[in-house]
């Protein structure tokens, strides 16, 4: 298993590049299921979850091509014939957004088995709703040996109201409504940019789609779609992730390539803390170097401040004058990050949903472990203001959703490296975010 060491007290300088958005990636890779012409993606990111998506669609018949050199952030899905419409638990248990195929599968092929995703690193993540929309479209779903199985001649337009809003849970009926009978009417949708960029991708392959991004989407089903060419938004985490370290670190960063109108919860909370930013129309230049004063966030659903940068705030407040409040809304369990940082220093409770983290406090390097995907960006973000080489171990997680993130860490200054054990074993803990 690889670790990162990293030496702690270097301002981030120079410019870093963002990647396409994992989020926004898979779902349109799962939109590929719905064509039996090619659909080509540009800015894909090079990440462990893109990988385990080609998989997923290379094992169900589908002709997955890599771009090589200058072009190989591109890929070419074309699922000409689905063999095998089915989504295995050896591919579903690394990744939970895998139950992105179930809806294509069965509008595309009219029947799909796909294994329920286990128990979760980040809190129970059930994927009731995605069930429930799809057999309000029509089908008829039953669950067997940990599978759930859906089969329909043809899916029909409903009216679905979400119970609750979900991301993936939107992007599945989505896909599932493109290709269903008559009009679908999706209610209380999730608004992340990652819909609007696959009902961009799914318009451009022959759909009818109007309102993504808003919390009701309209879809008019048709037969058939075709194959089209698509470039991915900028991934507006890694982004974040970055701002905040230039931020900790008193860098002076231009973190290029991203769309600052996808940052806006986070750019607001972090000018109240006393980061100072300059937006272009692609790019944020932070400049660090002013102390910081506590703030308190609550985690919300798109346009609110996201879930996957709280970790990453969390790591700023340590960092803070006072007492920050960080409340944690859409998932439970999600402070494993908390433990660690508090080993590096960090004086910080959790209550239930809140976390109280008490600044500044000075952090020193320790050997810590990474949990989840956005809790290892927090202890990069810790590793990177504290005093000595911090160690930090399972960074498969990070692998999952960050784009060689140490290179483009050194390359505006940070010391950080990676290491392999000499005797390798398997990553097997589940992970998800
Ligand atoms: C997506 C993102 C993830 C992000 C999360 C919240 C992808 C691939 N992943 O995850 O990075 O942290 O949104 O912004 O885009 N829920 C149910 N039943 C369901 C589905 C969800 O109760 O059927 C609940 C979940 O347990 C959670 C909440 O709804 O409490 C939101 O989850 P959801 O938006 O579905 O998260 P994901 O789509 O899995």
């Amino acid at each position: 298993m690889d670790k990162f060491v990293i030496r702690g007290g270097d301002p981030l300088l120079g410019t870093v590049r963002v990647s396409g958005a994992k989020n926004a990636a898979l779902p349109c890779m799962a939109a590929a299921l719905l064509t039996d012409e090619p659909v080509i993606l540009e800015n894909i990111p090079q990440v462990r979850d893109i990988q385990t998506t080609r998989n997923l669609l290379a094992a169900m018949g589908a002709d997955v091509e890599l771009g090589y050199g200058r072009a190989q952030h591109r890929t070419t899905l074309h699922c000409k014939t689905l063999a095998a419409p089915e989504a295995s638990y050896e591919l579903v248990k690394t990744m939970r957004a895998s139950t992105l195929v179930l809806g294509p599968l069965v509008a595309r092929c009219g029947r799909a088995r796909v294994s329920l995703p286990g128990g979760c690193a980040i809190g129970a993540r059930p994927i009731d709703l995605h069930i429930k929309g799809l057999e309000q479209l029509g089908a008829k779903i039953t669950q067997d040996h940990g599978y759930i199985e859906a089969a329909a001649d043809r899916l029909k337009g409903a009216e679905i109201v979400f119970d609750k809003i979900t991301v993936t849970g939107t992007e599945d009926l989505l896909m599932a409504a493109t290709l269903a009978e008559g009009e679908t009417i999706l209610q209380n949708c999730a608004r992340e940019p990652e819909v609007a960029d696959l009902a961009d991708l799914l318009n451009k392959m022959g759909a009818h789609i109007h309102g993504a991004g808003t919390p009701t989407i309209r879809v008019k089903g048709v037969s058939q779609l075709k194959g089209a060419k698509h470039r991915i938004i900028p991934d507006r985490i890694e982004a974040g992730t970055f701002i905040i370290a230039a931020a900790m670190t008193g860098g002076d960063l231009n973190v290029a390539g991203c769309d600052p109108s996808h940052l806006g919860a986070l750019l607001s909370k972090l000018h109240e803390v006393g980061v100072k930013t300059k937006s272009s129309a692609d790019s944020v230049r932070v400049m660090g170097d002013n102390p910081f004063t506590a703030s308190d966030i609550t985690t919300e659903e798109y346009p609110g401040f996201p879930t996957d940068m709280q970790a990453q705030f969390m790591a700023l407040a340590t960092q803070a004058e006072g007492t920050s409040i960080i409340t944690e809304n859409i998932f439970e369990n999600r402070f494993m990050h908390a433990q660690e940082l508090v080993r590096m220093g960090a004086n910080i409770k959790i209550e239930g949903r809140r976390a109280v983290v008490r600044g500044k406090t000075p952090l020193s390097a320790a050997a810590v472990l990474a949990s989840d995907l956005r809790a290892s960006a927090s202890l990069v973000l810790a590793a990177l203001v504290a005093d000595g080489e911090t160690i930090i171990d399972r960074v498969y997680h990070i692998d999952r959703g960050y784009e060689h993130i140490e290179e483009k860490l050194r390359g505006v200054g940070a010391q950080i490296r990676r290491i392999g054990e000499m005797f390798p074993k398997k990553a097997a803990a589940p992970a998800r975010a």
